[in-house]
């Protein structure tokens, strides 16, 4: 099933699969028969649309932050940010099928899939709202780059997607909710705060499923942490942190505040 969505090249066409799907595995969990896990091989890339146009960050057009054009803008690098949020979450699921985990594993990463493909839904539509879509303008290309860089590593997966790269979206989404609030665009403001709710519980199923392969592997999550961010992530963790929403999703200071600084050399 999640091969299947990574297959689907269309984003409405790729999320309206992950709900049945996802709905399907909630089915069979709440009789008694859950779903075999069984093995995939999953794409390298997951199948995406002809459009947008996927390009080098340095040469997708920035447009005025205070403009309409630039509030379009940036709902399309979002919209592209919760579709690509979609296949992560179906990748994870499939990928790492050797490493024996608990069906609460699989529940929560379909939980955040299915919740993804809502978010994209919404965004789109307020795309569409603006008389855009997603599609009518380039995106980044390179955002399935931390995917590829862990795709033998489930802890490093863990430590750069959820707990770094979803943990981002919670320190920037409240500028952005004030933004459009500012526009007056009710649609969007109400879309991004079913987006900012939701994407507490994605960072805290990471934090939750990284600490129990600590406690496996009985190894010190912090310090664990802290490497794996240094060999997958590239760059520095940037403040302002969203502390508090951090903290609900159980990311403590000690985790993220040290990775804003290169690595002292000892
Ligand atoms: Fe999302
Ligand atoms: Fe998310």
């Amino acid at each position: 099933m999640a091969v299947e969505v990574l297959g689907t090249a269309d984003g409405r066409a790729k999320t309206a699969l992950s709900h049945a799907h996802a709905a399907s595995w909630r089915a069979a969990r709440a009789a008694g028969k859950p779903l075999a896990i069984g093995r995939a091989s999953p794409p390298d890339h997951p199948a995406r649309p002809a459009a947008p146009a996927l390009l080098d960050p340095r040469d997708v057009p920035r447009r005025k932050a205070g403009s309409r054009q630039g509030r379009v803008a940036m709902l399309h690098a979002v919209a592209h940010i919760e579709l690509n949020a979609v296949d992560l979450h179906w990748d994870i699921i499939a990928r790492f099928t050797e490493t024996p985990m608990p069906a609460g594993f699989y529940d929560d990463w379909v939980k955040a899939a299915d919740e993804e493909s809502k978010h994209f839904n919404l965004l789109c539509d307020c795309l569409e709202a603006h008389g855009s879509s997603y599609g009518a303008m380039p995106a980044h290309a390179g955002m399935w780059q931390a995917a590829s860089d862990t795709a033998q590593d489930l802890m490093g997966r863990l430590a750069v997607v959820p707990m770094v790269l979803e943990a981002r979206g919670l320190d920037v989404t409240p500028n952005m909710i004030a933004l459009f609030e500012k526009a007056g665009d009710r649609q969007t403001v109400d879309a991004l705060n079913v987006i900012y709710a939701e994407e507490v519980s994605h960072v805290a199923y990471g934090s939750k499923w990284f600490h129990f392969l600590c406690g496996r592997h009985e190894l010190d999550p912090r310090v664990v942490f802290h490497d794996l961010v240094r060999r997958y992530f590239h760059g520095l963790l940037k403040p302002p942190f969203n502390e508090e929403k951090r903290a609900e999703a159980g990311l403590p200071p000690d985790f993220y505040w040290p990775l804003t600084e290169e690595q002292r050399a000892v």
